[in-house]
């Protein structure tokens, strides 16, 4: 059984036997969460990419909580130059952590972090996260387009596929549907909207197209509410 708790935006904690994993932990900062980064105490913190508003709150969660980061390979290098404990992988790598392990897939994407000063650090490039934990395997798909290798992710046998909609900076709601097509998961659940206004998407619409036209049924879940799958 895992519980997962949707944080808004793209970030989720996802529980199993009181292990705790985060994905994307964008916290302060998201207008979407109305969560502190001190109520999360994860042994592991699962990143997509650089950009800021996946990597977040992640240098200190990690810090406090002593969780592992696993993520690409060149952003994994600048997170344990923070003075955080890592795993670096790349696109095909399966690693292990407590309680599950997490295969890097392809994304099209962007990836780069931007400090405060505006340079910027850890291009890398964009990945997928096929996870497998509490007896579920959920794909974050994390930003990306659509691509028609989304037919070999969903070969991993995907329960959960956890898709952006938003459009703009991402798959808008017509090409997310199509994937789901590709992935032939059990459950969608939708992110990567309404956290800002550029990126404001009708989510029912959306599972009204994804449980008529697919053979998945979407779950709307709000920022704060959590999904069970077992
Ligand atoms: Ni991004
Ligand atoms: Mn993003």
């Amino acid at each position: 059984m895992v519980q997962l708790t949707f944080l808004g935006h793209s970030a989720f904690a996802l529980e199993s036997d009181g292990t705790q994993v985060l994905i994307d932990p964008f916290i302060s900062g998201n207008p979407a969460c109305s969560y502190s980064p001190d109520d999360f105490s994860p042994s592991t913190i699962l990143i997509t990419h650089a950009h800021n508003d996946h990597v977040g709150d992640t240098v200190e969660i990690a810090k406090r909580s002593g969780a592992t980061v696993i993520t690409v390979v060149e952003l994994a290098d600048y997170l344990e130059q923070q003075g955080i404990s890592v795993i670096a992988g790349n696109h095909g790598g399966t690693i292990a952590f407590e309680g599950g392990t997490v295969k890097l897939v392809p994304a099209w994407h962007s990836s780069a972090y931007t400090l405060h000063d505006g340079s910027v650090v850890a291009p890398g490039v964009p990945a997928g996260l096929v996870v497998r934990f509490g007896g579920q395997t959920i794909y974050f798909a994390g930003d990306t387009c659509l691509f028609s290798d989304m037919k070999l992710i969903g070969e991993e046998g995907i329960d959960i596929a956890v898709l952006p909609i938003g459009d703009l900076f991402t798959m808008g709601p017509d090409d997310a549907v199509r994937a789901v097509k590709f992935i032939d998961p059990k459950t969608v659940i939708p992110c990567h909207c309404n956290t800002f206004e550029q990126i404001e998407q009708d989510r029912t619409a959306f599972k009204q197209r994804v449980d008529s036209e697919t053979n998945a049924t979407a779950v709307i879940v709000n920022p704060g509410d959590s999904y069970t799958a077992q």
